[in-house]
């Protein structure tokens, strides 16, 4: 084989006149008679090989045994093709190479999907045959910025002296809100490592080991209900910072997202991308930051997409108090929720039938309905109109600040989650229906002051609403009711500070310093300011329930670091599989990363998870167990 001189995509009128050997697969191939053509792709791009009689007859027959994908290499010389066989749709179109020698040098199968740019077909058949699927330039460009997007954040931590720390892979089992992945250990039968969810703990550890500052191109592994935007192994720009107030952690991966647009912005190879990132979009830190609480209020979601900033949610609580609409009433009597959505200028967009099926996509996520109003110069219209009285409907529209023409959507339930749920996916749908949701705008937005704690009142317990390593906002107050709690008594912690005459209201006011970076309704960061000492952590544990047999068990190595000198740190952790999808303007995770798992968490390409001989079982002590029928 002779050496490769050039790649295929790199020949231009400047190679004219010389002689090239070049490498790649056979794209497309058309015989014109005495002539033929064989467009040949390489990483690069693709060039034409033209064979002409005139030139070699044999060399010219001998392209008859050539099919698409073969693997070939050509020599010959690079000149300007006729006027009429120019073209722009491909970087070389106006040079040609009037080949001299091929070799094929290898076969190929007849692929099972096309290598085209604009391949549309079954996405379990591109996952099976993903190394062909990656032969696609639009894949191949993504894998490019991938690595684009790794190296600058590489770049700019390496220049903020942050240190590439590896953390190991065969973990422990912590509670970081998703499933475990466990692996069995031969050496120590019956017991198990975990895959880290995220290397929380270890880049704790390594501020505490004095490094100052650590950071981490990190594969973590969660094993959760699917979603389009999630994969059971996903990859984390992880960082982690001794010393740090909230804003110097926020100003310093600001930095890292604004780098990252611009080194893909100024990379010549994506020219002929049309990605959301190459447009004009501003990203220039410092980025707006919103409260949970203002979040919750206009959006009902934590991570708001501020493309459709305007359609503002309103709650309408007080304004049901004293309304004369019972079930309204009835549900702000009861500590409920009542929330609005105007959809402005939407009178009339739906029909009874589509505004039908809207509340029935509101009682599938729990609601008991979704009441439409259409507002019109005299008032209200339509449905629930009827019950309320004019001076109260006026006192709505004023509320929601309606105008005539719009429709108000409105949703009422005793859980507040269910309200939040509906609201939420009611404001998406508006949106797109607005034409909102511009997929090469970046709405950039800081989530700041969350809950210190969800609750779950099914159990009547807290649960850290971030991680358990999070620092409170107000340690005294904490420490307070972790102390009511260790009282002797029955009950969950919750249910002992009620009887201790705390107004619950206190515990759910409780703030902690995390951060979440959304961007379009995304969630593609988050971190927070940790609990450096061992007695604020103490405190968290004994209000979500972790007794102290219970930490030492898991977090023993935790709380003996944390007693050994841990300096005050906090980081961040960016998902860059999420990250690289809104760059890209990707609706599926799938599509950033170079061999996914399906949707249902398999490899079907190399078809895993499968089944392991019995012997190797029996060598690690465990035994399967069919699943039970249901
Ligand atoms: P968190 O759990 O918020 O924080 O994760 C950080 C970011 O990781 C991404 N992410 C995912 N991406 C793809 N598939 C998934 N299954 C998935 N889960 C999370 C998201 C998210 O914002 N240790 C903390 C960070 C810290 O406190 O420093 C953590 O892992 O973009």
């Amino acid at each position: 084989m002779k050496t490769r001189t050039h790649r295929c995509g790199e020949l231009r009128l400047e190679h004219v006149g010389q002689t090239v050997t070049v490498c790649g697969w056979v794209d497309t191939k058309r015989d014109r008679g005495g002539v033929a053509f064989i467009l040949l792709r390489d990483v690069a791009g693709k060039a034409q090989l033209t064979f002409a009689e005139e030139i070699d007859k044999d060399l010219l027959a001998a392209t008859k045994e050539v099919r698409h994908e073969f693997v070939i290499t050509a020599t010959g010389k690079v000149r300007e093709r006729d006027d009429e066989n120019k073209t722009d749709t491909m970087a070389t179109g106006e040079v040609e190479i009037a080949v001299e020698s091929f070799e094929i040098l290898n076969t190929a199968v007849t692929p099972a999907i096309e290598v085209r740019d604009d391949l549309k077909c079954d996405p379990e058949l591109r996952l099976k045959h993903r190394f062909v699927d990656l032969r696609r330039r639009p894949m191949q460009a993504m894998l490019q910025a991938r690595a684009k997007l790794i190296a600058s954040a590489r770049n700019t931590l390496e220049g903020e002296g942050f240190l590439d720390v590896e953390t190991p892979v065969l973990y422990k089992r912590t509670p970081e809100g998703a499933r475990d992945f466990i692996v069995p250990s031969r050496a120590h039968r019956g017991q198990f490592y975990a895959l880290p969810q995220s290397p929380q703990l270890f880049k704790q550890l390594c501020m505490i080991s004095g490094l100052d500052r650590y950071f981490q191109i990190a594969r973590c592994f969660r094993d959760e209900d699917k979603r389009a935007d999630r994969q059971p192994e996903f990859t984390q720009i992880d960082i982690e910072m001794s010393f740090p107030t909230r804003d110097d952690v926020m100003e310093l991966f600001e930095k890292v997202v604004a780098n990252v647009f611009s080194d893909i912005r100024r990379d010549e190879r994506f020219k002929d991308q049309s990605w959301p990132v190459l447009s004009e979009s501003d990203v220039q830190p410092p980025f707006e930051r919103m409260s949970y609480e203002q979040a919750m209020r206009d959006y009902s979601i934590d991570r708001p997409d501020l493309r459709s900033r305007d359609l503002v949610l309103t709650d309408l609580t007080e304004w049901s108090r004293d309304c004369s609409f019972n079930a309204f009433k009835g549900v702000a009597g009861k500590e409920g929720l009542i929330k609005g959505l105007r959809c402005p200028g939407m009178g009339d967009t739906f029909s009874t039938g589509q505004l039908k099926n809207l509340e029935r996509d509101a009682k599938g996520m729990g609601a008991t309905g979704l009441a439409n109003l259409k507002v019109t110069a005299a008032g209200l219209e339509g449905g629930i109109a009827k019950f309320i009285p004019e001076p109260e409907q006026k006192a709505m529209i004023a509320a929601c600040k309606a105008e005539a023409g719009d429709l108000l959507l409105i949703c009422a339930h005793e859980k507040h989650k269910i309200v939040h749920a509906v609201m939420h996916n009611m404001r998406l749908l508006i949106a797109e229906k607005l034409g909102l949701n511009d997929n090469s705008k970046f709405a950039i937005v800081w989530i700041v002051d969350f809950p210190l704690f969800e609750y779950r009142e099914e159990d009547h317990k807290l649960f850290a609403s971030h991680h358990p390593f999070t620092l409170p906002q107000d340690v005294d107050k904490v420490r307070t009711f972790a102390a009511i709690s260790r009282k002797p008594g029955e009950g969950t912690p919750i249910q002992k500070l009620a009887a201790d005459g705390v107004d619950l209201r206190e515990v759910f006011a409780l703030r902690n310093n995390q951060y979440d970076l959304v961007v379009n309704g995304i969630e593609i960061a988050g971190g927070s300011i940790r609990m450096h000492r061992t007695d604020y952590q103490a405190d968290i544990f004994e209000l979500i329930g972790i007794n102290k047999e219970e930490a030492d068990k898991k977090f023993g190595f935790l709380m003996s670091a944390l007693n050994h000198g841990a300096p005050p740190h906090g980081g961040i952790a960016s998902g860059v599989d999420r990250l690289l999808m809104l760059l890209l303007g990707l609706d599926n995770i799938q599509d950033v990363i170079a061999f996914p798992k399906s949707a249902t968490g398999r490899d079907l390409m190399i078809d895993t998870p499968n089944d392991v001989e019995p012997a190797l079982l029996v060598e690690l002590g465990i035994q399967s167990v069919p699943k039970p029928q249901d």
